[in-house]
């Protein structure tokens, strides 16, 4: 698709829209001529000239890049009218269509009811969880791995629950055995499960997790605010697909987050959280004299903790669905892509001399490390930075990593051959959410192996 041309017809679209409500005059007080306009434009474009290039393959670093095409078009020219979907007085037809677009997902997940909204963000996402479980449980606390993202320890906090961080395997997923000892002593009334760690990608046993909250009488909350499109692939023939049993035991589980500014090709401002009970919207009542008056049927407002929220992003993610439906011959195939590229390159890493495979990639991320000499936590850290800071300066051949920081304890479970000199190390990590990643993983390997070497 032609963006500029359907920006423009965007803008047509709104143009002629207003123009049904008869003319009117901007006030001068905002008026500005094109020529002051074009100079601010120019250091305005200068300046965003200052970010790493999130768009292009040689950039594989953290979970970023740009969203479709068409979520562009669907939210700049939503964004026109710049409605929120607060409440269906503020944005009636964006409301509709954040209430398909959450249907889909509940679907996707396989839900059999659901309540739920799109957010800013997959931490306020997850934080609207938390406080439905502080709500249910007021005297019990919140259990996750040491490996969830750090935002669970932080909502506890401001949520004065308790939160509990329970160890994780030699693979980053939660232990079953130290999770049943935790819930077995009664303080924990719900626990997370992460379906795809910041980290390294991993996929908690949501179905094992599952079953031992269950006998313990707990809640589960799943967050898939990175993987949860990854259900998509569970089954699925070929090396993309995934084991199916943690993703198929999400529609069991009490919530769950899934973030489509992460890998549902939506611009930043766009999670979801969805609860398998209706009934909890119970816990957001409130009274809101200035809102909630053009219609009988529900307010997004009055099952969500934030108020004012981009009809745009609705807008946005709406239209992509319905030319990328969250289905396996939709969204399923984009990230199919960017699974296969961390496959391919987890080959190639363990056939290196140079890089070695972390651990093998649950997802699409790939955590490797150079082999160092002598092979010790210094010299991996250390020559990890290198990389990285080499790597982002060339001028001739860039490539943007992220690095992570593991622990001794963690390296040593998958690599005991590496000398434990120091606490933990940085290793490299690539997030191949791009599916362009497919194309260039034998190019983006050769170039951090030549990395590795020191040229
Ligand atoms: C598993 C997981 N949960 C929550 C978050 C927080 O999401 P956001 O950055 O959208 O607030 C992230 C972000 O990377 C994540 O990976």
């Amino acid at each position: 698709m032609d963006l500029r041309s359907w920006l423009s017809s965007g803008v047509d679209a709104i143009e002629e829209w207003q123009a049904t409500f008869g003319p009117y005059q901007r006030h001068d007080s905002l008026q500005i001529s094109d020529e002051r306009f074009a100079t601010a434009f120019s250091g305005f474009t200068q300046r965003l000239g200052e970010n790493y290039p999130f768009f292009h393959p040689s950039y594989a670093g953290q979970m970023l890049k740009p969203p479709h095409p068409a979520a562009v078009a669907g939210y700049l020219t939503a964004m026109l009218i710049n409605p929120n979907n607060h409440a269906l007085d503020g944005g009636p037809a964006t409301a509709r269509m954040e209430k398909e677009a959450v249907a889909q997902l509940a679907q996707m997940f396989g839900l059999a009811t659901h309540l739920g909204h799109l957010t800013t963000s997959g931490t306020m996402a997850n934080l609207e969880a938390l406080y439905v479980a502080r709500e249910l449980h007021p005297r019990r606390g919140i259990a996750y791995s040491a490996e969830a993202h750090y935002t669970h320890s932080r909502m506890c906090g401001v949520l004065g629950v308790e939160g509990t961080a329970v160890a994780v395997d030699g693979a980053g997923r939660l232990d079953l055995g130290a999770l049943d000892a935790l819930l077995a002593g009664g303080s924990i009334g719900t626990v997370v499960a992460t379906a795809g760690t910041t980290g390294l990608g991993a996929i908690d046993p949501v179905h094992e997790v599952l079953a031992i909250a269950r006998a313990h009488g707990v809640r589960v909350h799943v967050d898939a605010a990175y993987g949860g499109f990854f259900t998509l692939l569970a089954g699925a023939d070929g090396p993309a697909g995934l084991r199916e049993a943690p993703w198929r035991a999400i529609a069991e589980c009490d919530s769950v987050v899934v973030d489509p500014h992460k890998h549902g090709l939506q611009p930043y401002g766009c999670g979801a959280v969805l609860f398998s009970d209706p009934d909890v919207g119970r816990f957001y009542l409130h009274d809101s004299p200035y809102t909630y008056f053009t219609s009988g049927d529900l307010h997004l407002g009055e099952i969500s903790l934030e108020c004012s929220r981009a009809g745009a992003a609705a807008a946005a993610l709406w239209l992509t669905f319905e030319l990328l439906p969250p289905t396996p011959d939709g969204l399923g195939r984009v990230l199919a892509a960017g699974r296969r590229a961390a496959l391919d390159w987890a080959q190639l890493l363990s056939d290196s001399g140079r890089l070695e495979l972390y651990q093998r990639p649950e997802l699409d991320i790939v955590c490797y490390f150079p082999a160092a000499s002598p092979p010790s936590l210094s010299t991996v850290d250390q020559a990890s930075a290198r990389m990285l800071a080499e790597g982002m300066a060339d001028p001739a051949h860039p490539v943007y990593l992220s690095t992570l920081r593991v622990t001794a304890d963690a390296f040593g479970r998958r690599h005991p051959g590496v000398a434990a000199d120091r606490d933990g190390a940085r290793i490299l990590r690539s997030v191949l959410m791009k599916p362009e990643a497919e194309n260039v993983v034998a190019e983006l390997h050769a170039r951090i192996e030549q990395l590795a070497g020191g040229s």
